[in-house]
Order: C-alpha cells, then structure tokens, then sequence
C-alpha cells in the first residue's frame, strides 16, 4: 500500500466510519460509557484475571525503577527498558482519555467510533500494566508531563477538525512504538511459554486497537491537515521518542522517527493485520475530503 500520509490515496470517510463502527461493535461489544466498560473487553481481562502465570525469572523490579528514568541506559537489562516504555507509554492517551471523559455526558453514542476509541485508550493502560505485572512488578501509571497535561487540556475545547488532526498524529506516532515494542516482546520473551505467550498477547491487543485509531484519525483528514500532520510528525517526533530515557536505551529513536513519518500500516506483520482494522483498497486519486 502506501504511507498514511500520501495524498493521492482517497478514503472515503463515510464508508470507513461505517464499516470501523461495525468492526469496532464486532470486536469490542457494547460500550458503557458511564462505567467505562466495553463488553468484550471485559470478558478478555476476566479470563486472564481466572488464569494468573506465574513469573519465573530473575527479579526485574530495581532494574524496572532505575529504568523509569535516568538510570535506563543500554547496560540495562533489555527487559526492564522494555517495562519502562511500557510504563510510560500511553501516560499521554490515558491522561487525555480521561479529561476527555470527564468533561462530556457519561451518555456516549453507540453509532460514533471515538466512544469506542476513548474506551479502548483507557483498556491500553490496563493491557499494559498487565504485561509488567506479568513480569513480577506492580505499577501505577503516573500522570504525563506537563506539555502533554497541557495539550490534552486545549483539546477539549478543540473543533473536531483539530482534534482528529492531533489525534491522529498522536496515534502515528503511538503505533511506531507499540509495533515495535510488540516486535520486541517477540525478541525478548518466549511466546510459546505461558508467561511470554500472555505478554506478547497484552502488547499485541494494543497495536491492532492502534491500527484502527490510525486509519479511523486518518479517514477524517484531508490533503491540508494531512500535510500539516506530517510536517508536525516530522518536527516532533524525534524529539518525543528521545524524551524517554528507556526508548532511548532500546531502540533507535531515529529509526523510530522515520518510521513514523513513513508509517504503512501494510508493513506490519500479517498475523497484527488480520486481525486490525485496515482500510483495504483505497482509490488513488488527487481529491480527498476536504
Ligand atoms: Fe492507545
Ligand atoms: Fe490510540
């Protein structure tokens, strides 16, 4: 296919707003919006709640707490920079999710994706604190810098045409770094094994989720706001990958950046695309929703 960012590849908006709304339905279930709950997701953290797996390898904790902030350095050992990121790395969505929920009616559209979309970002934190847990630490997730408390805070009161520009940008650059924080997992834990099979399924949960947000935010933009969003993915961030002393320490931040300025959603593992929303088959053309 093509990046997310070309022009030239038409999505018709209304007919991916339908057919997301209906993938979402299939794979969420019912949205409840005033307990915070989508119905399918709840019944896939019941069934892990039911079957604990035990961790059996060496302790990750002071490794994990070093690596929170400025003791990540490429010493540490890779699993606990891989917690750290996970630790950190939906801080952001969690916090705006939240303020975003808080300042609207409990009473959420059933027919609107982003009461899906906001219900899922708040399952990720869970996904992810699950996955740590399942490496023997417990954590609480902290509240976000202050530059993203201050972001999430203006969006509020943004027009929709903003927000789904931020969003997405958020989302492009969210997606990098949950792929490749699942192609580490497979890297780093054995998913043949109880306790690696359950974290690779943890991390993986939220890269198909993402995917969806992407071409969901993407659907929604045309040729300016496209523009504008990738020029901001291509000011930005490096800078925000950088921020995180553990991503630092793992990846190549700068690979990490130019994936997302390329980010094609087709060159993503097949097993993560089966199961994602992808808009397939999109019509090349010089219009695009305006
Ligand atoms: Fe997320
Ligand atoms: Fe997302």
């Amino acid at each position: 296919m093509s990046s997310v960012f070309d022009p030239a590849v038409l999505v018709l908006n209304r007919e991916v707003n339908t057919d997301y709304l209906r993938f979402l339905k299939e794979r969420d279930g019912a949205a409840d919006r005033r307990a915070g709950t989508l119905a399918r997701r709840e019944a896939y953290f019941a069934a892990i709640d039911a079957h604990p797996v035990p961790y059996e390898g060496p302790p990750l904790e002071a490794d994990f707490r070093a690596a929170l902030g400025a003791g990540a350095s490429s010493s540490s050992p890779a699993l606990a920079l891989w917690m750290a990121i996970a630790a950190s790395a939906n801080e952001g969505e969690k916090y705006s999710v939240e303020r975003i929920l808080a300042s609207r009616p409990p009473q959420a559209d059933p027919e609107d994706p982003m009461t899906y979309i906001e219900l899922e970002e708040l399952y990720h934190t869970r996904l992810l604190l699950d996955a740590i847990k399942t490496l023997g630490v417990d954590y609480a997730v902290k509240a976000p810098p202050l530059w993203v408390r201050f972001l999430a805070s203006t969006m509020i009161f943004a027009p929709k045409s903003i927000e789904y520009m931020v969003v997405f940008f958020s989302e492009v650059v969210g997606t990098v770094l949950f792929a490749a924080l699942a192609r580490k997992a497979r890297e780093l834990v054995d998913p043949a094994t109880a306790t690696g099979g359950r974290i690779v399924s943890l991390i993986e949960e939220i890269l198909v989720d993402e995917v969806g947000h992407v071409a969901f935010a993407r659907a929604q933009l045309g040729p300016v706001r496209l523009w504008i969003a990738k020029q901001t993915v291509r000011a930005l961030a490096g800078a925000m990958y950088r921020a995180t002393p553990a991503i630092r320490a793992l990846f190549d931040t700068e690979a990490l950046a130019e994936a997302a300025i390329n980010l094609d959603l087709s060159t993503l593992p097949a097993h993560i695309r089966a199961r994602a929303f992808m808009v397939e088959a999109p019509v090349a053309t010089g219009l695009a929703p305006a």
